[in-house]
This record gives structure tokens, sequence and C-alpha cells, in this order.
């Protein structure tokens, strides 16, 4: 029998837990033989104590073996790459990604996840999308990854079910921000659903986990170390999470600048981050090709159509409609004015975030529905001149009450000032 309370005691005054120690905790866990009470005094002392790169890794191996895994590269017969975002405002890079990619020939397959709070989830977005299926089997999914070349799905009741419970405890037991709890909870989501190469996104900023750069490289050095550890490839981008990703906050309206993007007219920060990290899944392919060569392979695959005929060839093979007039629309959408001349100095990511949230597109609890339709455009961001009476942002709305109170705290997540502020690119960082 499991003595949790010991491991506890002892993680709770700095000791170092052996692998198999940690192992035992966290399937006794899954199997219901430690209760939900200590794995979150276990957590928290975690969050206080820390834990050294053995434990992290040994953690996220426990992890792993507390599910099913999946052979992406024996199935497919080639390396299959992935990418992963910490979460942030109007982040729908993989839906970008993934057909830019699948355009070039390199397979992409991912397990995506849902949002909470602010944050939006890429499951949601695809849901906008009528008819599509996010719930493929294993077997499904690593048969349209090779015979389609892209698929993203939701992540499987079976793969890593330590992390499905362990995310759940920790979102409410204040335990989300620690290094090694979240570089063990998406490593191990990435090593056992089967990619060989992994692009992480880590973003930075009042609308991230993560809210200054050194915690960033923090998260980025200990995930590059998991993924060392694995055998697998990869990247870590730390990106700029100070504003929203794009101008599009909400379902339906992140699927509509998805589609602008791969058509080469997406907003300049999300076509550099989309074009970046497409660049660096090639470069970690089986392609054989450098950054100079994958960029303008990746670039070439939006200016040619390939990328957008990917993206739709994608959306059929999981049952969905890839036209854009089958998206819901919003039956309210207001105009947001700026009240002054000037430039845009800062737009708060989760002041719009929860604008969005409140709106209907986000959830506040799990069981919470989505209103795909409704959202925020932020017309103008950081750095753009406005003129007052201007619009610098749009809401959609279910109604014209949820559409003012949208309007007003869209405005109020907008800070002007008579100078520009020092330009800031979206790609901070890259740690390879
Ligand atoms: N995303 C995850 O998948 N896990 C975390 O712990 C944090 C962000």
């Amino acid at each position: 029998m499991i003595r949790a309370a010991e491991l506890i005691q002892r993680k709770r005054d700095g000791e170092e837990l052996g692998a198999g120690e940690l192992r035992e905790l966290v399937l006794a866990y899954v199997r219901g033989d430690v209760p939900d009470y200590q794995m979150a005094a276990f957590c928290m002392a975690v969050y206080f104590r820390g834990l050294s790169p053995a434990e992290t890794f040994a953690l996220t191996e426990a992890m792993v073996a507390s599910g099913r895994t999946i052979d992406l590269r024996g199935a497919v017969g080639r390396p299959v790459v992935d990418k992963h975002s910490t979460g942030g405002v109007g982040d729908k890079t993989s839906l970008a990604v993934g057909p830019i990619v699948a355009a070039c020939g390199v397979p992409f397959g991912k397990m995506s996840g849902r949002g909470l709070g602010h944050t939006g989830g890429t499951l949601d977005k695809l849901e906008s999308i009528p008819g599509f299926r996010i719930e493929l089997s294993a077997e499904e999914f690593v048969a349209q990854v090779r015979d389609v070349g892209l698929a993203i799905i939701g992540q499987t009741a079976d793969l890593v079910p330590a992390d499905k419970l362990l995310y759940g405890l920790r979102d409410v037991t204040a335990t989300v921000e620690n290094v090694s709890l979240i570089a063990s909870s998406i490593m191990s989501k990435k090593i056992a659903s089967g990619a060989d190469a992994i692009v992480l996104d880590v973003k930075v900023g009042d609308g991230a986990f993560m809210k200054t750069l050194d915690d960033a490289r923090s998260l980025a050095d200990a995930m590059l170390e998991l993924g060392r550890l694995a055998d697998r490839r990869v990247v870590c981008v730390l990106t700029d999470m100070d504003q929203p990703l794009g101008h599009a906050v909400g379902n339906a309206l992140e699927i509509l600048e998805t589609r602008a993007t791969l058509r080469g007219e997406g907003p300049d920060d999300f076509s550099e981050l989309v074009l970046a990290a497409s660049a660096h899944l090639l470069v970690l392919s089986d392609l054989g090709v450098d950054e100079t060569e994958a960029r303008r392979r990746a670039e070439t695959s939006v200016q040619d159509g390939s990328a957008l005929a990917a993206y739709e060839r994608w959306v059929r093979a999981q049952g969905g409609d890839p036209a854009e007039d089958v998206l819901p629309a919003a039956p309210v959408v207001r105009e947001v004015s700026a009240p002054q001349d000037g430039y845009v100095q800062t737009l708060g990511a989760i002041a719009v975030g929860t604008a969005a949230l409140h709106l209907g597109a986000g959830r506040r609890t799990k069981e919470d529905t989505i209103d795909h339709a409704v959202g925020v455009r932020c017309l103008k961001k950081r750095g753009d001149a406005v003129a007052a009476g201007e619009a610098i942002a749009e809401i959609h709305a279910r109604d014209e009450n949820a559409a003012a109170q949208a309007a007003d705290d869209v405005l109020a997540a907008y800070a002007f000032d008579k100078d520009p502020p020092f330009r800031r690119p979206v790609v901070l960082e890259t740690i390879a």
C-alpha cells in the first residue's frame, strides 16, 4: 500500500523523491487509491519546493505510463510533427500551421485541448465548423495523418489519464503555475501522442501563465530537457502574449482569420508566428531543409494556394464544411471607437479574453456551453495610430446588452498615448 502521506511530507520538507516513488504515487492516484486531497497537497508541496530535473522526468514518464501511447512514426512510416502552445488569447496558430506543413509534404498530427477561462481552446474553434468531428478514435487519427497528412483531434480518454485528473485538480487548487508541473503535463501528452518533432510555443505576458521572459525560459528549458530524454526533437519559441494574437478572439471569428491567413491576408503578428512555427517544423522534419529553405517553402504554400487546399482537404476529412459562409455569425456587430488621437500603447490580452468569455465565446466552468459565433475583433493593436472616433474593435454579440457591456470592457483594455510605444516582435526568442 502506498504511503502517500509520507511522500507528501518528504516533498514538503524539500527532499528529492525517487523515480519509483513518483511512479507509484501517480499510478495509485489514477487507480483511485490516492484521494484528490492527498494529491492536491502533493501538488502544493511541489509548487513551493519544486522538482529536480530527474524528478520532473520521472513524473512525466509516470504520467505517460498511466495510459496508452501511440506510435505515429511506426503507423505513418515517417516522422510526424506536432505543435503545442501553453495557451493564450486569439491563439489559432495550430489551425494554420497544420495545413502549411501538410502542404509542404510533412505529416502533422495533434491532440488538442479545450479552453478554460480567458484562453481559447483549439477544439472549441474547430467545433464552430459545421459537421467537424473532433472525437476520432486513436486508430482513425493515425489513419488520417497517414492518408490525409493532417489531423487535429481531442485527446482520447485513455491517453495520459493522469494529466486529465491532475490538470483538473491543479486548476482548482492554485497549483497550475509551476514549471515542472506544466512541463510534465504538456510533454507527457506530446510524448504519448507520438510525434517525433515538436514546436512548443511558450506564451509570455499578461495573457499567459508565464508572465516574464525568465519564467518562460525556465519552462522552455524544462520541456527541451524532457524532449531530449524522450528522444524527441523540440524547438521552443517564446512569443508575446501581452496582447491578443492576431485580430480575432472567438471561435468562428478565429476560423475566418485562419482562412484569411492561409490566403496570405492575415494580420502581421499572427502570419509571422505561423510562418516561423511552420518553418521550424519543416527543419525538424525529414525534408532535410535549412531554415531559409523551410521559410521559403512555407511562404510559397500560402502564395500558391496549396496551404488553403490542404486546410479544406483536412476539414472535409474530419466531416466539416470548409466554406466561410457556413460558419455561425453573431446577430449583433458593434464597433468600438477610439476616444482620442494617438497610438495604441497597450491592449490587455486578459481583458479582451475575458470580454470574449463574457460574450459566451468561452467557458467559466467545464460544463458551460459555448456560443461559437460571438467574440471580439481587435482592429487596432499595439503601435497602431488611431484617430478619435475611428473604429478600433468590433464586438460580435448575441444581443445589444451583451454588445454594450463588451464594448465598455474592450475599450478599457486599450491604453493610448500621443507617442508610439516600442515595437515588440511576436517571436521574442527561439530556444532549441
Ligand atoms: N497546458 C497544459 O497542457 N498543461 C499545463 O499544466 C498548463 C498548460
